[in-house]
């Protein structure tokens, strides 16, 4: 037996009693004659004691341990003369009598401490050790409690866990695939899925009534703080159901999430917005509403006025800072600069202070008096104090950078709180998405999303307008999930495959197997997809999903632990009947 404790679990109920632990060395220090070890593992720490005037021998021996090495010993527990009362153990000590080593270790690339020196790059290289950091472990312990509860309540509302291949066919989510060559079928590639999207339909066509997966999806994209190439997705579909009872079951399961894990509960419904509106008033499909600032567009109010900007701008708007009337020249030349970063792409930003005094002083006194200016104030529901910040341009890229700067805002005002939880779901997407460069339409959820009925007849007429059956679920500006009700009806998707692109046979070809199933009976159904990472990346109050996956890949699709991707030998392609073309 390796122990009779862990390294948690030992206080002075246990004083007296003769106990075997094993651990890793945290730190070893002498003081006095006697040898003071942190003995770690999972579950907490516990402080070892070696005296000399007891036994020389064993203190040697305790002498020539270092940091990481595994040990096991055992001895008595004691209470301690100096405790600590932050640690759980920190009342006792044990007075060690054996000691055996484990295995030894070198000395660790970084600090094993919660606040370690090692960079993040470093740390992913060994990242076997970074777990042994409190932090990372406590996210995974938060994951699996997540995943849990994910099951526990889905479980108890019927849905039964079925899982897919991952050996399939592309499948057409908007990104890239990850392919593997076969080798028995050679010149054929498999691809690894962007969902399970076709197959849990299948399985509605099936008659399973109620699905969901904790599964992996992969999908090469660009790299950004909440996408790896590989994530999880909690993956659900139902039969029979319309947008609103989807959207009211899995608001009972987000409620279920929220008070399991954060003990934390909400009063009524989660807000529900259109696309559209949340458009207008915070410039993206993701609003953060922890905090309110919303855009006021301002056309009506300040074109013709000689203001060349604002007269030959598509759209102006604006929104509106609270007590910021005091900001200096030079944090409003920061916020300048700020809309102005290509990424954000704003041609310049327009300023008015409300001063307290009532007064209103802006960028543009020339084109505005103040009576002007006063109407702007109006049309935000200003007071004195506050600071408007307005831009121009082109509708959507002005929104867009209107979000940006709200967002901004929102930091510099401290009006985003990790421990403050903004649910909501943005409802009636697009349909249709314009592709500008190739000229064409993409779908903007995925080719199986129906149309609202009511929107039907636009197809054939103005297709940009029609608004789908699609929702995507929002916390704190973050896309936590989304999904959408489904085509059923073999016509209707075949038309929608045409609005694509796509002629019949090359619907056939690469979705000729739901096609086929839509022939025998598929039910109504719709469903939803949560990013796991995304959310308890939120929950552990990390800006990053890399922060909550075990295993995870750098900013260039690396793992920089184990090398991948990496060469293969030439037999391997041989096998697959592969040649690589030399690198450019
Ligand atoms: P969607 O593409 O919106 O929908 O994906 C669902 C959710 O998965 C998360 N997500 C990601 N998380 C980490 N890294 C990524 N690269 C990544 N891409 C997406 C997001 C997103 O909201 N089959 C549909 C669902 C459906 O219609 O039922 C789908 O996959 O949180």
């Amino acid at each position: 037996m390796y122990r009779t404790h862990h390294c948690g679990a030992l206080n002075l109920t246990n004083q007296g009693q003769k106990v075997k632990l094993s651990g890793w060395v945290k730190i070893t220090r002498e003081h006095g004659g006697m040898i003071f070890i942190d003995l770690r593992d999972r579950y907490g720490i516990t402080q070892l004691v070696f005296d000399m005037n007891r036994n020389k021998d064993l203190c040697e021996k305790a002498k020539k341990l270092a940091r990481e090495f595994v040990i096991q010993i055992e001895g008595e527990v004691i209470e301690r003369i100096n405790k600590n009362p932050e640690m759980a153990t920190g009342d006792i000590e044990i007075l060690v009598d054996k000691l055996d080593i484990l295995s030894k270790s070198e000395i660790p690339p970084f600090t094993i401490e919660d606040k370690s020196d090692g960079g993040e790059e470093l740390r992913m290289k060994y990242r076997y050790l970074d777990i042994r950091r409190n932090p990372v472990r406590k996210a995974l312990e938060l994951r699996h409690r997540f995943t849990k509860e994910v099951r526990n309540y889905l479980d108890s509302k019927q849905f039964i866990e079925v899982e897919t291949p991952v050996l399939i066919n592309s499948s057409p989510e908007g990104a890239r695939d990850f392919l593997v060559p076969s080798r028995l079928n050679q010149g054929q590639f498999y691809a690894l899925p962007q969902s399970p999207q076709l197959f849990k339909q299948l399985l509605m066509v099936a008659g399973l009534d109620k699905y969901f997966q904790i599964v992996k999806c992969f999908r090469d994209e660009d790299f950004r703080a909440d996408r790896q190439p590989e994530f999880t997705q909690i993956d659900c579909e139902m039969s029979f159901v319309e947008q609103n009872d989807i959207l009211e079951t899995f608001e009972g399961f987000a409620k279920h999430i929220f008070k399991s894990l954060k003990n934390m509960e909400f009063e009524g419904s989660f807000p529900r917005i259109t696309y559209e509106d949340a458009m207008n008033l915070y410039g993206s499909d993701k609003p953060d509403i922890r905090f309110g600032m919303k855009i006021h567009e301002l056309n009506n109010l300040v074109k013709g006025k000689g203001f060349k900007v604002f007269d030959d701008a598509e759209y102006v708007g604006g929104i509106c800072a609270e007590n910021c009337s005091e900001y200096t020249r030079k944090q409003l030349d920061a916020l300048i600069d700020f809309v102005k970063k290509p990424q954000i792409g704003a041609q310049g930003l327009v300023y008015v202070k409300y001063n307290t005094d009532g007064s209103l002083k802006s960028s543009v006194d020339k084109f505005y008096p103040e009576e002007e200016l006063k109407k702007w104030a109006e049309a935000f529901n200003a007071k004195p104090g506050d600071l408007l910040l307005v831009i121009s341009g082109k509708k959507t890229q002005s929104q867009k950078a209107l979000n940006e700067l709200r967002l901004e805002m929102g930091n510099q005002l401290g009006l985003r709180n990790h421990e403050v939880f903004a649910p909501l779901w943005v409802v009636d997407f697009p349909l249709l998405e314009w592709d500008e460069e190739n000229k064409r339409f993409h779908a903007m959820h995925h080719p199986f999303t129906s149309p609202k009925l009511e929107d039907i007849a636009l197809i054939d007429t103005d297709p940009g307008k029609v608004r789908a059956n699609a929702y995507d679920f929002v916390i704190n500006g973050v896309e936590v999930g989304g999904g959408s009700i489904r085509i059923h009806q073999e016509e209707l998707q075949q038309k929608m495959f045409g609005l694509l692109g796509f002629t019949p046979e090359q619907a056939q070809a690469q979705f000729g197997y739901l096609l086929d199933a839509f022939k025998f009976g598929p039910p109504p159904h719709g469903g939803v997809a949560f990013g796991l990472d995304r959310w308890v990346a939120m929950f552990f109050g990390s800006s990053s999903i890399r922060d909550v996956i075990a295993f995870p890949k750098n900013n260039a699709g690396r793992d920089i632990m184990i090398d991948a991707p990496s060469q293969i030998s030439q037999e391997q392609l041989n096998d697959l009947g592969i040649s690589i073309k030399p690198l450019k």
